[in-house]
This record gives C-alpha cells, sequence and structure tokens, in this order.
C-alpha cells in the first residue's frame, strides 16, 4: 500500500546503460531511493565496458539477473561470479541486453557513440529513456528522434541543461520560444592564457571546478567540447534551429539553463550542482519526490555571476553551430574526432589544443552525406576515428 492507501504500482522495469559510470552509479542510487515509493523500479538489466568488480557488486546488491561487458575477455569471470545471470558478451553487449529483456525505462549512460544502437533499439521498443548519452543524438539525432516519435517511446534528458530546459518548457508551446541559453561552468581553463589552454596537462583537464564526472566527459568541458556537444543535443530534443540556442558562462553551476521567451519572460531552473537531480526528474517524470541531494544553501545565490563565452580561446562552440547547419554525417564525424582526440590526449599522445584542431580538420576532410542508416552514421564515425589516428600518428610532441 502507498501512503494515500491505495495499492502500489508494480515497480517499472529498469535497464541501466553504463552502469559503472559516473551517472551509472548515480542511477543506482536513485533507484535505491526510490525504494517504498510509487516510483520504485526493479532493474532488470546492467551493461558496462570493463569494470567487472563493481559490475558484481551491483548485480548482486540489486538482484539483476541480465548483464553485459563490453570487453569479451571478461565474460568468464563475470559468470563464474554471478551464477544464474544471463551474461551478455562483446561489442554488441548492450544492444543484445536491450534487445532482449523486457523493460519499459532505460537509462541510457554508456559513454560515446558506442551508446547509440541500443539506444536506438530502445526507442524502436517504445521505452523511456532518460539520456545521458549525448552522443548518441550527436551522432545520429536524424534518426533516433523520428525512431521516438514513430515507435510512441519517451526521450527524458538527464544531462542537467537539458533537463533544466525539459523543465522550463513543460506546457509550453515550441512556438513561443525565443532563444534557449545552455549554461556552461566554463570548466579548468575559463581564466586561462589560449597557450596554457594549448599546452594544458592532462591533470589540469580532469580538474574539473564544480563537477564529479567521468574523463572524458571532464577533458570535454575543459575544451568547451561538452557545451558544443550540448547545442548539437538540444537541437535535436527540443527541434530548434543554431540561432536559437546560446551558450553562457556561470562558473557556480547552479543555474542550469535558462528559457526566454517571445514575451521576454525567461524561466530558469536552479538547484545544487548533482546529476541525482536530473537522474531522479527523468525517473519519476512528470512527478517530483523528494529528492536525494543537498538542499541549496541560498546566501550561494548572492555570488551568481554570468559571462559571455570566449569563441577565441574556445573553438568548440563555433564548430557545433556548423555542424547543425550542415546536418548529415556532419554531427558523426564531429563526435567521433572528439572521441579519438580526447582519448589520444589522455594518452598523452597529442597537446590538449590539438582535441579541438583535429575536430575542425576532420570536418573539414570528410565529405558529409545525408544519413539513411544506422550504418551510414557508424560508417561516419569509423571514418573520422581513422582520420584523428592517422593524424595522431603524425604527432611529434617535443
Ligand atoms: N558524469 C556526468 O556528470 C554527466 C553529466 C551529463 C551527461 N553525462 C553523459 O553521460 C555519459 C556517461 O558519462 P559518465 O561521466 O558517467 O562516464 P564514465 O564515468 O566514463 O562512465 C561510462 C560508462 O560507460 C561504460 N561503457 C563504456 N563503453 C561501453 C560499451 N561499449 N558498452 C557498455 N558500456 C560501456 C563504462 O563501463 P566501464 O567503466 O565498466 O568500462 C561506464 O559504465 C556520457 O555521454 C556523458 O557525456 C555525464
Amino acid at each position: 500500500m502507498s501512503q494515500t492507501g491505495q495499492h502500489r504500482p508494480a515497480p517499472r522495469r529498469l535497464i541501466v546503460l553504463g552502469s559503472t559510470g559516473s551517472i551509472g552509479v548515480n542511477t543506482l542510487d536513485v533507484v535505491g531511493h526510490l525504494r517504498g515509493t510509487d516510483h520504485e523500479l526493479d532493474i532488470v538489466g546492467l551493461a558496462a565496458g570493463r569494470n567487472v568488480p563493481l559490475l558484481i557488486e551491483q548485480a548482486k546488491t540489486f538482484d539483476v539477473k541480465h548483464v553485459a561487458i563490453a570487453d569479451a575477455s571478461l565474460a568468464t569471470q563475470l559468470q563464474s561470479a554471478l551464477p544464474g545471470v544471463t551474461v551478455f558478451s562483446g561489442d554488441q553487449a548492450a544492444l543484445e541486453l536491450v534487445e532482449s529483456v523486457e523493460a519499459q525505462e532505460l537509462v541510457a549512460a554508456v559513454v560515446g557513440s558506442a551508446g547509440l544502437p541500443a539506444t536506438m533499439c530502445a526507442a524502436k521498443r517504445g521505452m523511456t529513456i532518460g539520456l545521458a548519452n549525448k552522443e548518441t543524438l550527436v551522432a545520429a539525432g536524424s534518426l533516433v528522434t523520428p525512431a521516438i516519435r514513430q515507435h510512441n517511446a519517451k526521450l527524458i534528458p538527464v544531462d542537467s541543461e537539458h533537463s533544466a530546459i525539459f523543465q522550463c518548457l513543460d506546457g509550453q508551446q515550441n512556438q513561443s520560444i525565443k532563444r534557449i541559453v545552455l549554461t556552461a561552468s566554463g570548466g579548468p581553463f575559463r581564466e586561462a592564457t589560449k597557450e596554457q589552454i594549448q599546452n594544458a596537462t592532462v591533470k589540469e583537464a580532469l580538474n574539473h571546478p564544480t563537477w564529479d564526472m567521468g574523463p572524458k566527459i571532464t577533458i570535454d568541458s575543459a575544451s568547451m567540447m561538452n557545451k558544443a556537444l550540448e547545442i548539437i543535443e538540444a537541437h535535436w530534443l527540443f527541434d530548434l534551429p543554431s540561432d536559437k540556442i546560446d551558450v553562457i558562462i556561470h562558473p557556480q553551476s547552479i543555474v542550469h539553463s535558462f528559457v526566454e521567451f517571445a514575451d521576454n519572460s525567461i524561466l530558469a531552473q536552479l538547484g545544487p550542482p548533482d546529476m541525482r537531480t536530473p537522474i531522479q526528474y527523468a525517473l519519476t517524470y512528470p512527478q517530483r519526490l523528494e529528492g536525494c541531494s543537498r538542499h541549496m544553501d541560498w546566501t550561494e545565490l548572492s555570488g551568481l555571476t554570468f559571462e559571455p563565452p570566449d569563441h577565441d580561446r574556445f573553438g568548440a562552440l563555433k564548430l557545433a553551430y556548423e555542424v547543425i547547419d550542415a546536418g548529415g554525417t556532419a554531427g558523426a564525424i564531429f563526435n567521433a574526432a572528439n572521441e579519438a582526440a580526447v582519448d589520444a590526449f589522455l594518452k598523452e599522445k597529442i597537446r590538449f589544443g590539438q582535441i579541438t584542431e583535429l575536430v575542425a580538420q576532420a570536418l573539414s576532410a570528410i565529405t558529409v552525406t545525408p544519413v539513411d542508416s544506422l550504418e551510414t552514421a557508424m560508417d561516419a564515425d569509423q571514418q573520422a576515428r581513422d582520420f584523428v589516428n592517422t593524424a595522431v600518428k603524425k604527432t611529434v610532441l617535443m
């Protein structure tokens, strides 16, 4: 029975992709927090890349009967620790999990375009998708958003900025939007010179001032590629042209984004920087339940500041607008070139400043074509990775 004396609805069945990552761990925390409420969830599938110890612990804690691991060499170890659990393994493991396990809800929190096939499958199965994996929309928004509509699926943003806009737009007509404004913390190099940014070390780039996140998105935040990816994500989520999407630097990460309407009113969404809030909203939408983040300390509001982004030091933002205007496979090229460049930077094969340079070069060198299938998007993705990896091999660091 619920608090109102009514019978509680049966727990909805949830699959979490990328459960061992920063968003995945926070999602499981929220699922634990929702136990005993009308929004209780039954986790029926978990997918991860390589972190077997954590995946085993999560499967045992939540009594999960299906797990997927991308690194096939770890399948035996996983299976012997989880007898009676179905283990999917290999490149397609997350996709096979979503294809074969009955569930209504999915949290897509794999990092990179590796999450695309499984999320696309969830859309075709008519599931409610809490989307953290922005690379999916950047790489193939023109396939994912029509699939969502066609199969009566739901896409609820988990990214804090997009969750903020989603909340501000609730019940509003799209036509009345003058523009949306994505806030950006500015990352660790907000006040750095162009030269300092060019030569920043991995340690410096991983030192994010406000958010605790996985390594790839932390590097993306430092280069402002994360905001560039979010501009493209917003274009697909809210069906807006590039000239209606703006960015403002807000170092405190308290205002998560805002929407300006035709009558010049502005709605914003605020809260402490804690990803469990947008994750919970995606899982309980349209209801709001007691949250698990800290309360807002209102004295913090007197210190909120806003400043325009510097397009000269951070070239990524301009590229995002070009990608939206180019359409077709430009998003897949942009995203994959960035993934390959970030990987090379984390392995100390290129300088920090080369990430944006390589992405721009890939966009100029690779022909953009219409996206008519997942294969076209994934082909463009591979071409961009090959382009960057070849360029990285030629790089000699002094
Ligand atoms: N972290 C944040 O606060 C935040 C905020 C907004 C949006 N996002 C977005 O959310 C996504 C995840 O970010 P994150 O920070 O949580 O990243 P993360 O900490 O690096 O976690 C990535 C997750 O993806 C898994 N993974 C990698 N490749 C996989 C594959 N081929 N199949 C299945 N799982 C795979 C990883 O598994 P292993 O660890 O086991 O290898 C891990 O569970 C990204 O798209 C990011 O942009 C994150």
